[in-house]
């Protein structure tokens, strides 16, 4: 059975570089603060019309298609991770689909949040293992900056996110010494709402204690976005930061060493660690409890924010176009958030 390989790799981010002091026009919050606590000094904010999340999509897709060395046509499958899409549905894999103007193939979308790419890369792996598909494009995009509280209310959530794409393309390979050596992948539910966006949607305030929505129950024609929720900002995420983080630090570590267990490697034999970009403290914090040099972590927080989906992408090609990855390195990609969800990806490049 082959192994799946990245072929080629690209990212794309906006223009527009947001400093933490130009948040500090709209909310009560300073340059100092969102440094100490997460590590981050600017991001990018997408062209509020020019750009969308799927447009995003298609530039880093561009580039991986033709770092693969191969042409839109060659794709025969689409999977696309983001919480950020265009429409409420359809997903963003259909839209780049005809953006690129590729033939009718597959497109998969994946709601899994800050692990989307690891979940996306997962099931491209499984595809190719089985001899179904040669050539997929998977793609994490966020355009976080149209759905962020920019008040004093949402700063805790609003500066640590950023807009952007990365994108690969997956292949099959026959060498020994390449390829994904194994996926994992995790979720506890039972922490859905510490860290999510409940509207718009369907719940009614059915699923927790505490009600999500100023929700009036009519007979018939009730809403899932109403005036008085937007007055509100329940249209906005919610997250419960110090208990994403407690939960991130012990997950990590946890699922970074599963990946190694299974393969019977050890943390001193990985070459290059790639944490989805979360907060450079939680990153520094599984760093020293790994006991990786810094040399083998990969961190780029502090110019990009939190890019959910598109953060593992965006960090690993960065990396590789910084000559910190060569074939035969081994290589982990970890995330944790939103879901739960959580998991790693180890492969030899
Ligand atoms: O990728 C998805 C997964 N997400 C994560 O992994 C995020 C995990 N959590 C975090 O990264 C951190 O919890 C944050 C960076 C979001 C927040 O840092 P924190 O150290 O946990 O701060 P906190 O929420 O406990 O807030 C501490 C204080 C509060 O004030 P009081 O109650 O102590 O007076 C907040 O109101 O800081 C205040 N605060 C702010 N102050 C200035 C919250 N946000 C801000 C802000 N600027 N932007």
């Amino acid at each position: 059975m082959p192994r799946s390989k990245i072929a080629g790799i690209g990212f794309y981010v906006p223009e527009n570089i947001v400093t933490n002091n130009d948040l500090t026009r709209f909310m009560d919050t300073s340059d100092a603060w969102i440094q100490e606590r997460s590590g981050i000094k600017e991001r990018r904010f997408a062209h509020r019309t020019k750009e969308t999340t799927t447009t995003m999509g298609v530039e880093a897709a561009r580039i991986a298609i033709e770092r693969a060395g191969i042409t839109p046509n060659d794709i025969d499958f689409i999977i696309f991770a983001t919480l950020s899409p265009d429409y409420y549905f359809p997903g963003c894999g259909v839209l780049l689909q005809r953006a690129m103007k590729m033939n009718h193939i597959g497109a998969l979308d994946v709601r899994n949040q800050c692990s989307g790419f690891i979940y996306a890369l997962s099931v491209a792996d499984q595809y190719i293992k089985t001899g179904m598909y040669k050539n997929i494009l998977i793609v994490g995009s966020e355009k976080h900056s149209f759905g962020l509280d920019f008040s004093t209310r949402g700063r805790n959530i609003s500066v640590i996110f950023g807009d952007g794409a990365g994108a690969a393309v997956i292949q099959p390979t026959e060498k020994e010494n390449q390829g994904i050596l194994s996926t994992h992948l995790h979720s506890d539910g039972e922490f859905a709402e510490v860290l999510a966006m409940y509207n718009p949607g369907t719940h009614a305030n059915h699923w927790s204690d505490k009600p999500h929505a100023d929700f009036e129950d009519k007979e018939m024609g009730e809403m899932f976005m109403s005036h008085a929720m937007i007055e509100k900002g329940q249209n906005y995420p919610f997250m419960d930061g110090p208990a994403v983080f407690k939960k991130a630090v012990e997950k990590f570590p946890e699922v970074i060493h599963e990946a190694l267990d299974d393969n019977g490697l050890k943390t001193s034999d990985l070459t290059l660690l790639v944490p989805h970009q979360a907060n450079l403290r939680i990153a520094q914090f599984v760093q020293k409890q790994l006991k990786l040099s810094n040399d083998q972590v990969f961190n780029n927080i502090e110019h990009y924010g939190n890019t959910t989906a598109a953060s593992i992408p965006i960090a690993l090609c960065e990396a590789w176009e910084k000559g910190k990855i060569k074939e035969g390195d081994l290589i982990c990609l970890a995330a944790f958030g939103s879901g739960y969800t959580w998991g790693s990806v180890l492969m030899r490049w």
